[in-house]
């Protein structure tokens, strides 16, 4: 690696889309390997991308001179649609996606997106930590080559719209964007409202010109993505997590030697631990931030947070026979 720090890289990556390819190259020295790590958040304060970065900058000080990590933010490599894709075919060596956006390579990650399976982000750890939890990092290893090296919590995600929601009736016929999940797509519909599945990078536009109504996510990603800015207010219904699988291809792993990829999934463990235990503070600041910069959130009585939990649940029985019955439990009894 480069004198240039690999912060900077990143930085001009987030404001230079059109250079990203030359910019990366440039911050490697000859001879190392190249390692292209994929993202679709921006911003300087978002657990994944302080977490990307973080990973970069080890693992390019621990294995300088074999791997050099470039870190590709905000969708400027490849979008969520096409990410996922792009590692199976080698053109990318490492993803963070939201555990949303799998179902089609494994329904049994519908479990993170069931509605108020997790009370918080503590609870989610703790089911990672399970045996249930630990098998869903390898769920896909066998039918598309994908391996996961840990979890990245993001946060807990809230709803926000063109008009205030207070109860989930005053969502009824408006059109919310979903990531491409099942359950999350069953989830807005449970509210009498219409979902539409939609690439990240789009959703601000989408916002903004009314293709769609309002969304769901965490403090940082209507942070960072300014969706505060084109949206009534925020409801803090805590309905759902947003969390990541830190993740690569079972054929990258394989062409480590034995010593860099124990040095590589050692780092990768460390860096896991360390977004997991800072990724609170990240969420608060973010919350802080949105209303410092004029954006609206509403808080709700446990009675009117009680009707969310009410109209979503149903969900739960939809998808226990993809889930499995088994991982619901772990999962809601972690
Ligand atoms: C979303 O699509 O809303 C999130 O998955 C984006 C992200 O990666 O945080």
């Amino acid at each position: 690696m480069k004198k240039l720090s690999l912060a900077l890289t990143t930085l001009a990556l987030t404001f230079s889309a059109g250079s990203a390819f030359a910019d990366s190259s440039s911050a490697c020295d000859a001879g190392e390997r190249i390692v292209k790590f994929s993202h679709v958040t921006g911003g300087t304060t978002h657990p994944k991308v302080v977490a990307a970065n973080n990973f970069a900058d080890r693992v390019n000080k621990e294995m300088n001179g074999k791997l050099c990590v470039v870190v590709y933010p905000n969708s400027t490599l490849f979008g969520d649609s096409k990410e996922l894709e792009a590692l199976l075919l080698g053109d990318v060596q490492l993803l963070a996606p939201s555990l949303s956006k799998f179902g089609s390579y494994s329904p049994k990650y519908g479990v993170f997106d069931l509605p108020f399976i997790f009370k918080d982000m503590d609870h989610a750890i703790r089911f990672t930590k399970t045996e249930e939890g630990k098998d869903l990092l390898m769920a896909m290893e066998d039918n598309a080559g994908f391996v996961g090296l840990g979890y990245w919590m993001s946060g807990m995600k809230y709803f926000s719209a063109n008009k205030k929601l207070i109860l989930p009736s005053d969502a009824e016929g408006l059109k919310f964007r979903v990531q491409t999940s099942d359950v999350a797509k069953s989830m807005i519909s449970a509210m009498g409202a219409s979902p539409q599945a939609m690439a990240f990078s789009e959703v601000y536009g989408a916002l903004q010109t009314g293709v769609v109504d309002g969304q769901e996510n965490t403090w940082s990603n209507i942070y960072t993505k300014k969706f505060y800015e084109v949206q009534d207010s925020i409801t803090e219904t805590n309905h759902q997590l947003l969390a990541y699988l830190f993740m690569t291809s079972k054929d990258f792993l394989d062409s480590l030697s034995a010593a860099d990829r124990e040095q590589f999934l050692a780092i990768a463990d460390t860096v896991t631990q360390e977004a997991n235990e800072s990724v609170k503070a990240k969420e608060a600041a973010n919350r802080a931030n949105i209303l410092k910069a004029g954006g609206k959130i509403n808080t709700l009585t446990a009675e009117q947070r009680q009707t969310w939990v009410d109209t979503m649940k149903p969900v739960w029985k939809k998808f226990e026979g993809d889930i499995g019955k088994d991982v619901i439990n772990a999962a809601a009894g972690a």
